[in-house]
């Protein structure tokens, strides 16, 4: 009996889906045909009702995107294969310099920007006392400039290992020569004077230089020079009325050494930082959604005119790097007894310092492949002189996070390698030696074509690592504009109440 019941009761029900089933397809098949014709007249949304385009800040267009891509030379496909194409997020800055032109004519760059077609940045940069940035050069300000005039001479960054945090350095001079009468042509951002133009706003504190040369204590003071500035720092940017505006979400501060800007970023974290990884930081300090990783400046020479090939390289796989007793120190131990006795291995402990930077060059230069191990944070600049020396990165740090991956694919010239594969017996050796010459050669080819996106030059030039942070900045400001213009729903109710927006919100309640 119960049986039957239920047998007859799947009878009804397969019934009932098969009408479902018939009624929804009908009504799919006639949603298409309609969104086909909606599709096809573009004038069925009337612009005319459109809010004024600065304030619609990504409002699409879409007779835009029809020219746009008709105009878009095709990029080759050696490129394309890496870069991610993105041209969806890209639209929206691209958008934004449009919708200036059209308020305002006499911006003639933005007017160049748009017959390039490319990705403009819009950039506030504070006035900063120098003590904040170049008179941390030793640079001396004339009377009441706060900047070098970089037309005569640009100060020197200090240099060895200083130089591998400089991206503050590249950045501020990369938007000081945006507003030179004749601005040099790689240009993915420029500095605007008025506030409420800029798509965010630039603090120019080198803080990697400030914690590098100023953080030992000086007898006389009870603080360092590096924790009063930034206090200092902190001071003046919570007083700033488009801090309060914004809870600071619309700052970018560079803190690419892991120690710099160790005490102001408890208080500054509703700005999006330029870092080198996140190791030194809880996730809701920082983190991948608000935060763009820059590349280490490297310390060995670029390879130039590299004619070599996989055989005349000796070297199979190559180290040389700190050992560390911390996290990753481990893991560079247990390697080190695994990879010593290997044939064509050369696995080295001692930092690269100025006499050894010649030999690591000549090491890089002569091996296939080059080791990332974590150290005491994830990152370091070792993988940036990898890809300068084109050897192959074989990648062993599972906490890495990695430059403009967005638009990347790293998996195309990198080995990526699990910490606890790496320590089984013959893994890494296994896996290197089953990438044959045809594979490497294509890794080979990717490096050179990449290598150009790691490097700091000032005049900046098309396509290298200043222009792809600013880019990757630009990536953000979609999600920054998001919060902005979320949290300021209750702005109202808000300046009614004890708590008003001036008050730093605390991490916790703020994701
Ligand atoms: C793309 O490829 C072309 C030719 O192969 C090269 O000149 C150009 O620099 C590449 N661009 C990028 C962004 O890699
Ligand atoms: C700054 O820009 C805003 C918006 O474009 C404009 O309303 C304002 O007048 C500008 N201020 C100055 C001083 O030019």
């Amino acid at each position: 009996m119960a049986e039957r019941s239920v047998s007859s009761l799947g009878i009804v029900s397969r019934n009932f889906l098969f009408c479902l089933f018939v009624t929804t397809s009908v009504l799919f098949i006639l949603s298409w045909f309609f969104v086909l014709r909606s599709t096809s007249r573009p004038s069925f949304v009337d612009h005319s009702l459109l809010p004024n385009s600065k304030v619609l800040a990504t409002g699409g267009d879409n007779g835009d995107s029809a020219t746009r891509s008709e105009n878009e030379v095709e990029p080759s496909i050696g490129n394309r294969s890496i870069l991610v194409d993105n041209d969806e997020e890209e639209e929206s800055p691209r958008e934004n310099a449009k919708s200036d032109v059209k308020c305002n004519t006499k911006d003639s760059l933005a007017l160049d920007q748009q017959k390039e077609n490319k990705l403009v940045l819009k950039v506030f940069m504070y006035d900063l006392s120098p003590e904040f940035h170049f008179g941390l050069l030793d640079w001396k300000a004339r009377g009441n400039s706060v900047w070098p005039d970089i037309r005569t001479k640009i100060p020197d960054y200090p240099g060895g290992l200083n130089l591998q945090h400089s991206i503050e350095y590249w950045l501020t001079l990369d938007l000081l020569a945006s507003e030179l009468p004749n601005p040099p042509n790689a240009r993915s951002a420029i500095r605007v004077r008025n506030i409420s133009e800029a798509d965010i706003i630039f603090v120019p504190f080198f803080s990697s230089l400030c914690y590098n040369r100023y953080s030992r204590t000086d007898p006389h003071q009870k603080k360092t020079k590096n924790k009063l500035l930034q206090e200092k720092l902190v001071k003046f940017l919570t007083a700033q009325k488009e801090w309060k505006r914004s809870g600071g979400r619309d700052h970018l501060i560079v803190a690419h050494h892991p120690n710099s800007l160790l005490d102001a970023r408890t208080k500054l974290w509703p700005a999006t930082f330029i870092l080198s990884d996140f190791g030194r930081y809880p996730p809701n300090i920082a983190n991948v959604e608000k935060d763009v990783i820059a590349p280490y400046k490297h310390v060995i020479g670029s390879y130039v005119d590299d004619s070599s090939d996989f055989d005349s390289r000796p070297t199979l796989l190559y180290f040389q790097g700190a050992i560390y007793r911390k996290d990753g120190g481990f893991v560079r131990q247990e390697l080190y007894y695994l990879l010593k006795d290997e044939k064509d291995v050369h696995f080295a402990f001692g930092s690269v310092q100025k006499d050894g930077i010649k030999k690591a060059t000549q090491g890089m230069h002569s091996s296939k492949f080059c080791l990332n191990i974590a150290g005491d944070t994830p990152s370091s600049n070792r993988l940036f002189d990898a890809i300068a020396s084109h050897c192959v990165p074989v990648i062993i740090s599972d906490e890495i996070e990695l430059p403009y991956e967005d638009v990347l694919d790293y998996s195309q010239f990198c080995i990526f390698v699990r910490a606890g594969d790496a320590l089984k017996e013959k893994f890494l050796m296994n896996l290197i030696q089953s990438i044959k010459k045809d594979e490497w050669t294509r890794m080979w080819q990717k490096l050179k074509e990449v290598e150009n996106f790691y490097e700091f030059q000032y005049p900046s030039k098309e396509g290298d690592a200043v222009q792809m942070i600013w880019q990757a900045v630009a990536r953000k400001v979609p999600a920054i504009r998001l919060k902005l213009h979320k949290s300021s729903r209750f702005s109202r109710s808000l300046v009614h109440s004890e708590r008003g927006l001036n008050s730093i919100p605390s991490p916790n309640n703020f994701w």
